[in-house]
């Protein structure tokens, strides 16, 4: 049996309290989600060219919003491939399979799952992705291991998820500090983990992955939509759960959002997102054991 590497599957990382998705459904999660695709689809091609999408894979994208790189991934895996868009948002869903047809995608398919409830998940695809999906999970070792289940053996695991432990901005503001205190508290209360890039490797190495490789980068900027990162994390759905769950009350939460706004707004301030870490590795081969050997 692999020896586990420790840390990231012990009782730290799976005792969750609750187990919310909090960041919203509907329109304006929507108007989110597609920025999310537009600024950070330079990046995932990047991820997408460096492990190698070819012409006829069978892809999966899991938690897969608006469909934005599974759209990529069907134009790169071309007619002879497919590609499977999994979320557990039914809008998501619908807004997907309507786009597929208004844009005459044949190969991209969505299904409606929550990655949670997998059960005897068949090993179908060349690759299975995902990107913000195992930092809102409770049980991100368990959803890593359904969606092994999920890939052919050879086949590629990708992840692309934040770590909040180096999000900063200059000169350094007590209010940011807070905002990142308060949204790592709500993601891990709720059933997240706001450091999860950095568990990745880890987590891929505990899942019986090899060859695990990552790369991590950050955006800082003086100006645009970068430096304002921070208000379309702490988002009206997520400042609800906050105090709900009384980590901050709502005058708190205001006087934070006005302080970091104003700092954003200063042109001689840097800002950003969070780390951002892309992890990936291969599920191995079965051993040979030596019963298709011939004679
Ligand atoms: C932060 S969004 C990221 C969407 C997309 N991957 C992207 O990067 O643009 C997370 C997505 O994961 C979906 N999701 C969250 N938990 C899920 C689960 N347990 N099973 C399936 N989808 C899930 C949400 O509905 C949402 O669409």
């Amino acid at each position: 049996m692999a020896e586990k590497t420790g840390g990231a599957t012990d009782a730290g990382i799976e005792a969750p309290q609750l187990d919310i998705y909090t960041l919203g459904e509907g329109a304006v999660e929507r108007r989110r989600l597609d920025r999310i695709t537009e600024i950070f689809r330079p990046t995932t091609l990047a991820l997408l060219d460096r492990v190698g999408v070819r012409p006829g894979m069978a892809c999966l994208d899991v938690g897969c919003g608006t469909g934005g790189v599974a759209f990529d991934l069907a134009r790169r895996v071309g007619p002879e491939g497919r590609v499977v868009g999994l979320d557990m948002d039914d809008l998501r869903i619908e807004e997907g399979r309507r786009e597929a047809v208004a844009e005459a995608v044949p190969n991209v398919e969505f299904r409606l799952a929550d990655i949670r409830t997998v059960s005897d998940p068949a090993p179908e695809f060349d690759l299975v992705y995902s990107r913000l999906l195992l930092d809102n999970v409770a049980h991100p070792a368990r959803a890593l291991s359904t969606m092994c289940g999920m890939l052919k053996p050879d086949g590629k695991l990708l992840a692309e998820c934040t770590d909040y432990s180096g999000w900063y901005c200059y000169p350094g503001l007590a209010a940011f500090d807070r905002a990142v205190e308060l949204v790592s508290e709500e993601r891990r209360r709720t059933g997240g983990f706001p450091d999860i890039g950095a568990r990745l490797p880890v987590l891929f190495l505990d899942a019986g992955l090899t060859d695990v490789r990552m790369h991590i980068f950050q955006h800082m900027e003086l100006a645009g939509v970068f430096k304002a990162w921070m208000l379309s994390t702490l988002t009206p759905d997520r400042a609800k759960w906050i105090a709900t769950l009384g980590i901050a009350d709502e005058v708190e939460i205001e006087q934070v959002l006005a302080e970091v706004t104003r700092h954003i707004e200063n042109p001689g301030t840097t800002m950003g997102t969070p780390r951002f870490v892309q992890c990936w590795g291969s599920k191995p081969k079965p051993p040979n054991d030596g019963s298709q050997r011939g004679g």
